[in-house]
């Protein structure tokens, strides 16, 4: 799949998430097999653009090429303002989140509650395409709640303006992310427009992203939760697709080696003081579904050293290598 000059590796996204994508978890899905990797969204604000959060963000250093970068708001000059900051640091790709239900942002009618006003998602598009000289993606849900489902005129709008790709989260803004995510718009959307459409929502398996690849005829899947913890499935699906059988499932000691190093990343990337606090949950979501996982998961959020976290995790994946001996 081609996003306006960039040829990616294949045809997986890792979604963008706050708080979730930051760059040591963009780099370790592209190493599992992710063809493009989003980053969170950075404020069309630039009162926040001096801010540690904004300026981690910005921080693209040693990632794979493309570098994609979402901005979120909902003025046309802040949005066309935040694409030129960005390509300036770097982004290669812009991206516009039009899928985010989550408070902070629809409060500012930014992310998806934008779907409501088709009005300003085209004046927002027009304002961002000219701004910059990079591809412009937009991220939308299907609309703004099941008996306003527009997705299919902001498709249309999207390609009118010069949009070189377009996300679909197979849920309204209503729906935040109750129920099954559903396909059947992505695919009508797929048939409506020309540009690259990627399908994405509850995407969780191998076999669930050939079913939505095949339903939908989408050029690309993005994959958000399911790679919490498992960044390995871009992998098992890029092996999937190419050859209709599964992979096994990483051994403990291949998890190990792939946690040891993420945290490694986040303890440089963030220093240890939060490094340590945003590895809680990733440390969390490796665990889930482990053997004495809820007890390690409780005793890893009492620890705040580096040290201390990563001797835990080493000696909590140990025993699951070589479980210890029970008396009889
Ligand atoms: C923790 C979290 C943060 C998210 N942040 C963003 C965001 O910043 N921008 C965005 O467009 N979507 C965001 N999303 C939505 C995801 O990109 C994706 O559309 C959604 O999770 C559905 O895909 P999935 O079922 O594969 O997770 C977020 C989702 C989660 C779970």
């Amino acid at each position: 799949m081609k996003i306006g000059p960039y040829k990616l590796p294949n045809n997986l996204v890792l979604a963008p998430m706050a708080g979730v994508t930051d760059r040591p978890f963009r780099q370790l899905c592209r190493e599992q097999g992710a063809g493009l990797a989003v980053s969170e969204m950075v404020s069309s604000n630039a009162l926040l653009w001096g801010s540690e959060k904004t300026r981690r963000r910005i921080d693209h250093a040693g990632e794979a090429e493309p570098v994609s970068v979402q901005i979120a708001g909902a003025v046309p000059a802040q949005m066309a303002g935040a694409a030129r900051f960005n390509v300036d640091h770097g982004a290669q790709i812009i991206d516009i989140n039009m899928g985010c239900p989550a408070k902070k942002v629809c409060n500012v009618m930014a992310g998806s509650a934008l779907l409501q006003d088709e009005q300003l998602v085209g004046r927002i598009l027009d304002a961002v395409v000219s701004a910059v000289d990079v591809p412009v993606t937009l991220k939308i849900r299907t609309g703004w709640d099941p008996q306003h489902r527009n997705g299919l005129a902001v498709a249309r709008l999207a390609e009118q303006a010069g949009i070189q790709a377009l996300a679909v989260h197979g849920r309204t803004r209503a729906c935040a992310f109750r129920g099954e995510a559903e396909h059947d718009t992505v695919r009508a959307i797929k048939s409506a427009v020309s540009i690259p459409v990627i399908a994405n929502g509850d995407i969780t398996s191998p076999e669930k992203a050939a079913r939505v690849l095949q339903h939908t005829g989408a050029d690309a899947i993005m994959i958000g939760r399911a790679a919490q913890g498992r960044p390995w499935i871009f992998r098992e699906i890029a092996h999937f697709l190419a050859t209709g059988r599964r992979l096994p499932p990483p051994a403990p000691a291949e998890i190990c080696a792939i946690l040891t190093a993420h945290l490694a990343n986040l303890y440089t990337f963030y220093g240890e003081y939060t490094g340590v606090r945003v590895a809680r949950k990733h440390i969390a979501w490796y665990s889930k579904g482990q053997r004495e996982g809820n007890a390690f998961r409780q005793h890893i959020h009492r620890l705040d050293s580096a040290e201390a976290q990563l001797a835990s995790v080493r000696t909590y994946f140990d025993q699951l290598i070589d479980p210890p001996v029970m008396a009889a």
